[in-house]
């Protein structure tokens, strides 16, 4: 990259042709509520997911959507249109996922009835939280993939809330996490690729 383009950050031709060829994988909080952790989650794991550059990593957050209760409204919402719009576009995802009385939140089950050949044959990770590392959401999430056609990947980082937060609330993640990050990353990464080739 020439010394200009550096400064003023513009990709080179080269570099936009590769970044097109590469996977799409959305990281989707699956948590709404106000003073929610899942952003803090959402921003470390694509912090670790960018230093690898074999895929183009975006948050996406539910929230930004608006979508209404399912079935509460007319569907019109431009929020609904947008949000299978925005799942249509990408190979893979990352779920970061709390623990809602020992499920997902029902934000994200939602968000998840909301769509349904936008999320076919695509592979997931998850990463989670909780007081048991978010582990029984995560599982019942798992049941939920199957039935809207996403294959999940078996590394799973679970996150404590007593370890990996201070007062629960300040994310400080323990440095063994990551190792688990990246290799989840790696099977979601071969998986998406590889199920492209069904759609
Ligand atoms: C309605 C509700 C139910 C919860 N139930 C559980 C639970 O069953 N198990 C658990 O480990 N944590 C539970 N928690 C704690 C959450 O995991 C914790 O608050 C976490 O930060 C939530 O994620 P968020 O901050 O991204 O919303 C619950 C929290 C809420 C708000």
């Amino acid at each position: 990259m020439g010394f200009l383009q550096k400064l003023f950050g513009k990709q080179t031709e080269e570099e936009e042709t590769m970044a097109a060829e590469k996977l799409n994988i959305g990281i989707i909080l699956g948590s709404t509520r106000q003073g929610r952790v899942s952003p803090q989650v959402g921003e470390w794991v694509k912090g670790i997911a960018d230093k690898r550059g074999d895929a183009n990593y975006e948050i996406v957050d539910i929230a930004d959507f608006n979508l209404p209760f399912l079935g509460t409204t007319d569907g019109t919402e431009p929020g609904i249109a947008a949000w299978n719009e925005k799942l249509a576009s990408l190979d893979g995802y990352v779920f970061i996922v709390q623990e809602y009385n020992h499920s997902i939140t029902g934000a994200l089950k939602n968000a998840i009835d909301f769509a349904r050949e936008a999320w076919y044959n695509k592979a997931a990770g998850i990463v989670s939280y909780g007081s048991t590392g978010g582990a029984r959401a995560a599982e019942h999430l798992r049941g939920i993939l199957g039935e809207i056609k996403v294959a999940d990947v078996r590394t799973h980082p679970t996150l404590s809330l007593f370890t990996d937060f201070e007062n629960m609330s300040e994310f400080k993640p323990q440095e063994l996490h990551l190792d688990n990050v990246n290799a989840m990353l790696e099977e979601v990464v071969a998986w998406s690729g590889a199920l492209k080739t069904l759609r």
